[in-house]
């Protein structure tokens, strides 16, 4: 299910500008880009888009390419051991074209927010939330010393609670919606994580937000206490939406049952408007 769902977003990807940098992504041989590798960088899922998009059209002069690179597909996801925060990565990397708006739900230590700010670019706008006053900050950090000025979408980051999401987005419409759920990796105080409730309420919310042809994304991590129980919510709440509106995933390991599991959802364009319940 996954994989269809990334290969027609993959299809409808508008091609961005081809910069000396996209072409030169585009010259590295497809093993150094490939992948759902855990050890695949932001960099690398944007340059292997990159080499898909300059293999499509050819700067003047040049050689018109052989073949596109193929999409990544399921078995690059299983073959390099499926971590599937960079799986959700690639599928933001396969919808996001730049100008866009973005939300990360839980922005952390501003991993996530980083590699959402990279694909929209400087004329694209990042929100992003967090009930941590530290998250806030390290993601400003993070975005201001990896990005220069001129290369930095618009930034609104709020403390608040996702559950708020509609409120903060404001009337604009986001392609794409992050939630990692859980608790802040390296915090001192654990216990500051995410529930059930104000989870629901918050995908509730970025149903509404998320524009037609985006994706939802959520990593639920089920290991730690609260942690199943608020995955089931959420699974419980994404498979009652209409599938003429919505196509509803889950990707999952099954021989490692506390290892996160993916729920991806995307909001079909192909019927407006959108109704969101059956
Ligand atoms: C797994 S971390 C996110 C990691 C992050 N995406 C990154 O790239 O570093 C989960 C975050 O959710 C935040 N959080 C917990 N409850 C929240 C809520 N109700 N609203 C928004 N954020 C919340 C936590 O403070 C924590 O920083």
């Amino acid at each position: 299910m996954a994989s269809r769902l990334l290969g027609r977003a993959s299809a409808r990807l508008a091609a961005p500008e081809v910069t000396p940098t996209t072409r030169a992504a585009a010259s590295q041989p497809r093993q150094q880009l490939a992948g759902w590798s855990c050890h695949c960088s932001t960099r690398q899922f944007l340059g292997l888009r990159a080499a898909s998009v300059a293999a499509q059209s050819p700067a003047p002069g040049a050689a018109p390419a052989t073949s596109p690179d193929p999409p990544l597909g399921l078995v690059d996801l299983l073959s390099t051991g499926a971590r599937l925060t960079s799986a959700a990565q690639a599928a933001w990397a396969q919808v996001l074209r730049p100008g866009d708006t973005a939300v990360d739900a839980t922005v952390g230590n501003g991993h996530d927010t980083l590699f959402l700010a990279q694909a929209v670019g400087p004329t694209g706008h990042v929100i992003g939330t967090d009930i941590q006053e530290a998250a806030i900050s390290a993601t400003r950090e993070r975005l201001e010393s990896h990005l220069a000025a001129e290369v930095r979408p618009r930034l609104s980051l709020h403390t608040a609670c996702h559950s708020r999401l509609q409120e903060l987005a404001g009337s604009g419409r986001a392609r794409v919606v992050a939630f990692n759920l859980g608790y802040l990796p390296g915090a001192a105080d654990k216990r500051v994580i995410t529930n059930t409730s104000t989870t629901v309420e918050a995908v509730e919310a970025a149903l509404e937000v998320v524009m037609p042809g985006g994706l939802i994304t959520i990593l639920c991590y089920v290991g730690h206490p609260g942690g199943m129980e608020e995955y089931e919510a959420v699974r419980a709440l994404t498979s009652d939406l209409s599938p003429s509106y919505w196509v509803s995933s889950e990707t999952r390991l099954l021989n490692r049952p506390t290892a996160p599991i993916l729920l991806l959802l995307w909001r079909r364009d192909d019927l407006l408007p959108a109704r969101i319940r059956k």
